[in-house]
């Protein structure tokens, strides 16, 4: 199957490869070290010395994280929604005994900066904001760099879920000084799901630690004294990932960060112009299209699934249409490895799947 998924995407062949190796300990020398290189590897691509660290979880533990270290008990966050993973991020506000005041923009649509300048204005006790800067169901990048510099002003944190951004963009926290931003393996880092890591600032950590009930599993303290002490975590790692992880940063050292950058950028806009040549309509406002991510309406009354199970019978796995949008909208991931002979077989079916069933119609 040639996968053009959201995630978990195709794994890079020197993912494979060093995944491949024998188990050891997590307490042992060996995996101490890699565990240290991986975490300066992530410091130097995120351009920062602040705090970094490796959980062994998916993205959605990190962004619990986030809540029940930085925001106090019944505290509230101004959480921006573009899409369905905006939402999920309100949701584990509240689920966790914070309170979310959202700001919710039209599908397609990136954060409107104005507003959400006037709304923090205009609500002091917020403590943090949340912002998805890729929203995976819609296809839409925030632009993160003029939200931090808008926001600066206030006495608030930031935390970003870097989810489906993080490997295919830069992302310079020198520049975009978050508070928290995480992210997970499964994504544009092509290794396989089960490893996130986030970095964060010290008014994070002086925060969570005066936050109580953090519970014990992503208790981030406790996180920083594992690595001070053990130079690993306080969990079992998930270490095949870290091995990934690694290899993947590596190959990026090797490239240089621009042309890793390039590749990434002239995939999305290879697919782009695909789907434009299908006569086919993305969801993103122009000017906000995601570098990994391309969510597509369908053509008038073919169904998202159609498309969707019309190519897995194809060798093609794309993924669905998400949320509110499902049924007039499929999307075409574009991390991990993917080929440009994967590019071409992509849209010569897809033309072909199309046309049978606009024929139908
Ligand atoms: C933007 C975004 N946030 C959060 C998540 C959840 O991440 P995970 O599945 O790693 O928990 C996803 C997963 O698709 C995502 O795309």
């Amino acid at each position: 199957m040639r996968l053009f998924t959201a995630g978990p995407v195709a794994c890079f062949p020197w993912v494979l490869e060093e995944m491949s190796r024998q188990m050891f300990s997590h307490r042992s020398p060996e995996y101490q070290d890699i565990h240290m290189e991986t975490i300066e590897l992530l410091k130097w691509f995120l351009n920062t010395d602040g705090h970094v660290i490796l959980t062994p979880s998916s993205g959605s533990g990190l962004m619990e994280a986030s809540i029940r270290n930085g925001v106090s008990v019944g505290g509230t966050v101004l959480v921006n929604v573009i899409g369905a993973f905006g939402e999920r991020y309100s949701e584990v506000v509240e689920t966790n005994g914070r309170k979310a005041l959202k700001l919710v923009f039209k599908l397609g649509e990136p954060i409107d900066i104005e507003i959400l300048d006037k709304y923090l204005s205009q609500h002091p006790e917020v403590e943090a904001v949340a912002v998805t800067h890729n929203e995976t169901s819609t296809g839409v990048i925030n632009d993160l760099e003029a939200i931090y510099n808008t926001i600066k002003k206030y006495d608030v944190m930031l935390f970003v879920d870097a989810v489906s951004s993080m490997g295919a963009v830069d992302i310079d926290l020198r520049r975009i000084k978050a508070d928290f931003i995480f992210s997970s393996s499964q994504k544009a880092f092509g290794v396989p799901p089960g490893l996130a890591f986030a970095a964060f600032s010290d008014r994070f950590l002086e925060k969570a630690g005066e936050v109580r009930d953090r519970g014990w599993y992503f208790d981030i303290p406790l996180y920083v004294k594992y690595l001070d002490k053990a130079r690993s975590t306080p969990s079992t790692p998930p270490i095949p990932q870290v091995l990934g992880l690694r290899a993947t940063l590596m190959r990026i050292r090797e490239m240089g960060k621009d042309r890793w950058f390039r590749m990434y950028r002239e995939r999305a806009e290879r697919i782009r112009s695909g789907v434009k040549d299908l006569g086919l309509r993305l969801v993103a406002r122009e000017g906000y299209e995601s570098p990994t991510i391309t969510a597509v309406y369908t053509p008038k009354g073919v169904k998202g699934d159609d498309i969707y199970y019309g190519l897995r019978e194809r060798g093609i796995e794309v993924a669905k249409g998400y949320g509110p949008l499902k049924n007039e909208t499929f999307r075409i991931g574009h991390m991990g490895h993917i080929t440009d002979e994967d590019i071409d077989v992509l849209f010569n079916e897809l033309h072909d799947l199309i046309n049978m069933l606009v024929k139908k119609v």
